[in-house]
């Protein structure tokens, strides 16, 4: 085994001897091919070897082949070997894939495994690792191998020998030496010595047991202790001497056995020899007047803490329960647990009950009672009878007793009056007086119109009574003439109705109504009726009628009539159409006129036959319908016009002739037609034309006037001759004899030509 110091300034000096020393031993080993010397590493490079082969030659001569178990020896075998190209092997191998140091078979840890970068890799047969020592890169790094190459062989030599150490340590090899490396408990520099704890002081009451291996207090030693009967130990046991010098445990203590501190009431005197109720302590138990305890009058605390029986508090006597009488109660006052010595009990009794004895009720120290227990007894109601007409029924808790409840129920026709029940209150009184059955009564009837006559054997109206009823004359009875009083309170029949008798229904005349008292019912006796017309209608019969104690009435029922209008007659010309709702020419009659054609109608076409008898308007004239005015005749004319109805209207016809001189342009006759026009336009009157006389020759002359047109009638031309030469001719106006005139020298002659006229007239002026 090979290790390496962990102080490491004693060792940098130690290094610097070691390579100088190493290098004289690697340059004899280099010649001698190794050897062992003082020196624990040895390298041998000539030959180099295979992995096994440097092992097998490492373990001949040396110890082993260096395992590489730290930086340190890395550091150390890096400086100290020379450059072998081929490097150097070292004792680490695979083993069923993992590195192993071959010399003591241990897996490699994995920071311990300082491998070049990629290292190691997974080529076969690589299974041996050699160190780069001075390589330029990876120094002092590692590489997997194959076995069979040929490297350096570095070996170590172990420096511990069998009598190196103690057998209380373990060697450790160092760079070059060895150290003591002590077990627990040891020390020397070869661990010879142990290590002493101090001395244990025995405990009181206490025996002890040691082992001593090593000596007395020595490390390894170890004490047992036990305590005496009746203590009770407090720590640990045993105690052993550890490898720090120190005791696991301080040493125990032995208490004496605490039974439980009693403070019960029975406890009384008590003698503690070693402590307060511990062992050997012992206690009385004993009790006052009126209380007890259970168990023994002595008692010990044992040597295991237990008392020697279990101790009762003093309990107080007690009687037996007091009884809640019948139908009462029981209060006591307890001293000081119910029913027990010195309790205190008072007997009440329920409502309705008392109390028979009056005496103290107390729990004596003996544990009975002063005296019997009381007992409750009920009160007394006096008896009772029922009531006439009734029954009556008890319900007894004892007859006539607290709590009785008696009923009382009437007979079939009978109302209870008063309470129903009665109580027998706690003070022996009945709570209510008992009630009176009153007969039924039915409601008294008085029936109008009529008598009544009743039997009432259980007074007026009341169940039992029977009435019969007699109506008044002019009413009818409606139901059974006699009734009774049912046990109900109800008649036995409907009662009795005296009814008015009858009279046949009367309706309104039609356009009328009737109004009727109503004495009694609707048409029925001594019912009166009047009758009345609406507007525009008459009465005819008598208005007022009774309905009389036969149901008859007294007179018959009067009619409404429509009033009438005097009678229309068309006028001439015209025609008539009435309508009639009632009667002809009576209240709404309407009637319409119409005219003939060429006449118009006057007035209101329509008129109505009012409430009050009369036309609402006039009947009205059928008139020919005018034409317009002719006042004048046409001018030069005449005008002769005759007028069959009314001037200048229809049928008008005028004729018209014109003056001499003069011509009718139109027609000479018209007439006025249907729709009030004339058949014609108004002629005229034009005056006669002439020839026009042409223009004159020679010395005659012509001066005309035309005083309604040229050459027309009435035209006058004056011709003239001046006869100085020669006989001047006139034309004449005149168609015959077509004369000329002619005169004589300084003769004039005038001659008048009149247009219209028979004949020229000739004039000789001279
Ligand atoms: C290994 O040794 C070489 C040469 O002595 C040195 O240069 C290098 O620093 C060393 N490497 C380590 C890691 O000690
Ligand atoms: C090796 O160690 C032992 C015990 O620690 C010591 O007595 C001895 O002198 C050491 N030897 C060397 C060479 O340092
Ligand atoms: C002490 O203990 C040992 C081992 O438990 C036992 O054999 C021995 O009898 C004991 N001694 C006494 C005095 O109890
Ligand atoms: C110390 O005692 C324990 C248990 O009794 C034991 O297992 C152990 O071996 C002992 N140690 C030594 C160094 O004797
Ligand atoms: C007696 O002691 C118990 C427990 O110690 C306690 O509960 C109880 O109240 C005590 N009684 C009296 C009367 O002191
Ligand atoms: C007896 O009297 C007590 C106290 O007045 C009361 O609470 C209880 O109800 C009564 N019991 C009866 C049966 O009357
Ligand atoms: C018993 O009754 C009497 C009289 O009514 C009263 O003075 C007394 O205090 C009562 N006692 C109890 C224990 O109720
Ligand atoms: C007594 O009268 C009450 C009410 O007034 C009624 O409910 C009860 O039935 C009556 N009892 C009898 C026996 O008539
Ligand atoms: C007579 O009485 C019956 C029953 O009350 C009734 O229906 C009927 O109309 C009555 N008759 C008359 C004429 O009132
Ligand atoms: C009552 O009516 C019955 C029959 O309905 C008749 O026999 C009897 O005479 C009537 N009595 C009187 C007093 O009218
Ligand atoms: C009234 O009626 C009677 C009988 O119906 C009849 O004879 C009489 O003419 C009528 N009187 C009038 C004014 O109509
Ligand atoms: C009216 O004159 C025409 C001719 O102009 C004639 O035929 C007709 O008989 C005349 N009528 C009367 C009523 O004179």
């Amino acid at each position: 085994m090979m290790m390496f110091q962990q102080s490491v300034d004693t060792r940098q000096g130690l290094h610097h001897i070691l390579l100088i020393a190493a290098l004289i031993g690697f340059v004899q080993d280099l010649s001698s091919g190794g050897g062992a010397h003082a020196w624990s590493y040895d390298f041998n490079i000539i030959p180099n070897r295979r992995w096994l082969e440097a092992r097998q030659w490492c373990q001949k001569h040396f110890t082993d082949m260096v395992p590489i178990r730290n930086q340190e020896e890395s550091d150390f075998l890096n400086n100290s070997l020379p450059f072998n190209a081929k490097y150097y092997w070292i004792g680490i191998s695979k083993r069923e894939g993992e590195w192993v140091w071959k010399e003591t078979d241990e897996k490699v840890p994995e920071d311990a495994q300082k491998w070049a970068p990629e290292e190691p890799d997974t080529i076969a047969a690589q299974d041996c690792v050699e160190i780069y020592i001075k390589r330029d890169k990876d120094t002092a790094k590692w590489n997997n191998e194959n076995c069979r190459k040929r490297k350096g062989t570095v070996c170590y030599t172990a420096s511990c020998k069998p009598e190196s150490c103690s057998a209380n340590a373990d060697c450790v090899e160092t760079v070059g030496n060895y150290t003591c490396q002590c077990h627990p408990g040891f020390l020397g520099s070869r661990c010879e010595e142990t290590i002493a704890c101090k001395r244990l002081l025995d405990p009181e009451q206490a025996s002890s047991n040691c082992s001593r291996p090593y000596g007395s207090n020595r490390f390894n030693s170890s004490c047992r202790f036990l305590c005496d009967l009746g203590f009770r130990m407090v720590g640990e046991s045993p105690l052993l001497c550890q490898a720090s010098g120190l005791w696991t445990h301080p040493v125990p203590l032995c208490q004496v056995e605490q039974c439980s501190v009693l403070n019960h009431s029975s406890i009384k005197n008590c003698s503690h020899p070693i402590a307060p109720y511990s062992f050997k302590s012992v206690c009385e138990v004993r009790c006052d007047e009126g209380y007890e305890h259970l168990g023994p009058d002595q008692i010990r605390c044992h040597y295991n803490g237990q008392w020697t029986s279990i101790v009762q508090d003093c309990t107080v006597k007690r009687c037996p329960p007091a009884f809640f009488p019948v139908s009462g109660n029981v209060t006591c006052v307890d001293a000081v647990e119910p029913f027990s010595f010195g309790s205190r009990c008072n007997f009440t009794c329920q409502e309705g009950y008392y109390l028979t004895r009056d005496d103290a009720y107390t729990c004596l120290a003996s544990g009975q009672w002063s005296n019997p227990t009381p007992t409750c007894t009920v009160v007394q109601c006096n008896s009772l009878k029922a009531p006439p007409h009734a029954s009556m029924q008890c319900q007894d808790p004892g007859v006539n007793s607290y709590g009785s409840i008696c009923s009382v129920l009437c007979e079939e026709g009978f109302d209870l009056i008063g309470g129903n029940m009665t109580k027998c209150s706690a003070q022996g009184n009945w709570s209510h007086a008992l009630p009176v059955c009153q007969a039924k009564r039915c409601n008294p009837i008085n029936p109008p119109h009529g008598s009544l006559s009743c039997s009432d054997p259980n007074g007026l109206f009341s169940f039992g009574s029977l009435c019969k009823t007699t109506c008044d004359e002019g009413f009818l009875l409606n139901g059974t003439n006699s009734t009774e009083c049912t046990s109900q309170g109800v008649w036995s029949a409907d009662i009795p109705q005296c009814l008015a008798k009858r009279c046949p229904t009367l309706s309104s005349p039609s356009h009328g109504f009737i109004v009727c008292s109503v004495p009694h019912e609707e048409f029925s006796f001594t019912s009166q009726c009047r009758s009345t017309c609406d507007e525009g209608f008459l009465l005819n019969g008598t208005a007022d009628n009774e309905c009389t104690s036969l149901g008859t009435w007294s007179t018959e029922i009067p009619y409404c009539l429509a009033k009438r209008c005097p009678t229309l007659s068309s006028s001439s010309h015209g025609s008539l159409i009435c309508s009639d709702p009632h009667e002809k020419f009576s209240f709404t009659s309407r009637c319409t006129s119409t005219c003939e054609e060429g006449f118009l109608l006057n007035g209101m076409a329509d008129t109505e036959c009012t409430s009050s008898g009369m036309w609402s308007t006039e009947l009205p004239h059928c008139l020919a319908r005018p034409c317009p005015l002719l006042d004048k005749a046409p001018h030069h004319g005449r005008m002769n016009c005759s007028h069959p109805y009314s001037s200048f209207s229809y049928d008008s016809s005028c004729d018209f002739e014109c003056n001499e001189g003069f011509w009718l342009r139109g027609t000479p006759n018209m007439t006025c037609n249907t729709s009030g026009h004339w058949s014609q336009d108004l002629p005229t009157c034009q005056p006669l034309e002439c020839e026009a006389i042409p223009a004159l020759f020679g010395s005659l002359s012509m001066n005309c006037s035309h005083p309604l047109g040229n050459f027309s009638f009435g035209s006058q031309c004056i011709f003239a001759c001046e006869g100085r030469d020669s006989p001047c001719m006139a034309l004449s106006c005149c168609s015959a004899p077509p004369l000329g005139f002619g005169t004589t020298a300084g003769q004039t002659a005038q001659r008048i030509c009149q247009c219209g006229l028979p004949c020229c007239c000739l004039q000789v002026l001279e």
